[in-house]
């Protein structure tokens, strides 16, 4: 256990992007109480996934993270859950068929509540109003009374990430992530398209196996992994009172873990070596990812490394790479450079959606599949000519067939965004778009192999 660190520490530093409560008794009282709620997750399943992280860091395992950009309470729904479920899980199978090595699943998702904006403020013809800063914050109607922050709003999204935990947990390990049942795992509405069929394509090579490992006596009876999978919750670290309130100490170490995680991230505006979040994460068990943007100063990275992860732990830090494609092949190998004159030990995941938002002309935030592609290739290409292991990939996508991703074999233009644009914050790759993505990027891991 850290010396001078407690849950509380970070009250000692500069916290940015928190909302200021004007009730502060009210806030207290529910800090009092979420220090009392169950945990989500268990310090045994945080070190597990340690474990599998460790070997994402040394070429003998991928990281799958992906799950919407902030959930919310208004698009809540089991049936959501299930199909972001869903195309994870295919598109781990599509990436684990190609690299040979097994594929990590971590959930944006259970969580993702709290979100950094680019403005304090929101202007609307002439009125300004606060930025919405998530549901686990404040509202996203643009009106006074729902933009004020309300720590009430902090047990509602306890109660719906412990939800959707509790779904994700039987879905994972209740039958539904059976590799026998892979044929089924296509929606409806994708089912017909080139990604369909190619997905179709690989669950019928992946039931052959399973047929001749059968007549080889090897199947999901004998087999936990056949018939069940480890699925991962994670979300950022952001909202301090509610993730303090959530660190426990855990008894089997006596260290102390964020129960209402397995794995959080420190956003690209909020890893100031001297701020509040990074003091916070440093004093956690839990892997920590941290986003690597384009103003990331190298130096100031492996110092925030070396305070979150002094012992250089395998799988405790995950960088999640948001350089943009237009900047990545300039930008990204200085800092692999430094971390490996560090010998600093990372997993090396790709986020290619967070540097590629762009407002289509239509006036909708939105990303081009094509400039996210270029992202990821760019990626793997620098990964190579460094001779680093490219250890994971990074995701804002749903389940569900939105438009709010531009291109892709769907060609969504910037007239069909209105049709179906259900984020609360940034767009996402729809479950088609996802399992394209999931195709191309298992065409770069084949030729790494
Ligand atoms: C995010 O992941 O939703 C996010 C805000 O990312 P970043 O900190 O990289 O901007
Ligand atoms: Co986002």
């Amino acid at each position: 256990m850290k010396e001078n660190w407690s849950p509380q520490s970070w009250k000692f530093k500069k916290a940015l992007h928190q909302p200021v409560y004007d009730n502060v008794t009210k806030l207290n009282k529910i800090t009092k109480k979420m220090k009392k709620l169950p945990p989500l997750v268990f310090a045994g399943e945080v070190r597990e996934l340690k474990c599998e992280l460790a070997k994402c860091a040394d070429g003998k395992g991928f990281l799958l993270q992906a799950g919407d950009c902030a959930e919310s309470f208004a698009e809540f729904h089991p049936n959501y859950i299930r199909d972001t479920f869903r195309v994870i899980m295919q598109m781990a199978v599509i990436l684990s068929f190609a690299s040979g090595v097994p594929v990590v699943k971590l959930g944006r998702l259970a969580g993702q509540f709290a979100k950094p904006r680019s403005s304090p403020i929101e202007k609307k013809g002439d009125l300004e109003l606060p930025s919405y800063l998530g549901d686990m914050i404040n509202c996203i109607d643009f009106s006074k009374k729902a933009r004020e922050p309300d720590p009430e709003r902090m047990i509602q999204a306890y109660n719906q990430a412990a939800s959707t935990q509790n779904l994700l947990r039987a879905f994972a390990y209740g039958g539904y992530a059976d590799l026998s049942t892979i044929q089924s795992w296509n929606l409806d509405f994708v089912k017909k398209s080139k990604q369909g069929s190619n997905f179709k394509n690989l669950a019928n090579r992946i039931s052959e196996c399973l047929n001749f490992m059968n007549a080889c006596g090897v199947n999901n009876q004998n087999v936990r992994q056949l018939s069940e999978t480890n699925f991962y919750i994670s979300h950022e670290a952001l909202l301090l009172p509610y993730e303090s309130a959530f660190t426990r100490i855990d008894s089997t170490t006596g260290d102390w873990y964020n129960v209402g995680a397995h794995m959080l991230w420190i956003g690209d505006r909020t890893k100031d070596l001297n701020g509040a979040h990074v003091e916070f994460c440093s004093g956690i068990s839990n892997p920590i990812g941290i986003k690597v943007g384009p103003t990331t100063e190298h130096n100031e990275l492996v110092k925030v490394i070396n305070r979150i992860n002094p012992k250089n732990e395998e799988g405790k830090i995950v960088l999640i790479v948001r350089m943009g494609a237009g900047n990545i092949e300039k930008l990204y190998p200085p800092i692999i450079k430094a971390i490996k004159k560090n010998k600093l030990r990372v997993v090396w995941s790709c986020d290619p959606m967070h540097a590629n938002t762009e407002k289509a002309k239509s006036g909708y935030k939105t990303r081009i599949f094509k400039n996210i592609l270029s992202e990821v290739k760019s990626f793997f290409k620098v990964h190579n000519s460094e001779d680093i292991y490219a250890g994971g990939i990074h995701l804002e996508m749903t389940g569900q067939n939105v438009t709010e991703c531009m291109g892709g074999m769907q060609k969504i233009s910037d007239k069909d965004l209105s049709s179906r644009y259900h984020t609360h914050c940034d767009p996402r790759l729809n479950a088609s778009q996802s399992i394209e993505l999931a195709f191309l990027i298992a065409s770069h891991l084949k030729k790494i192999k």
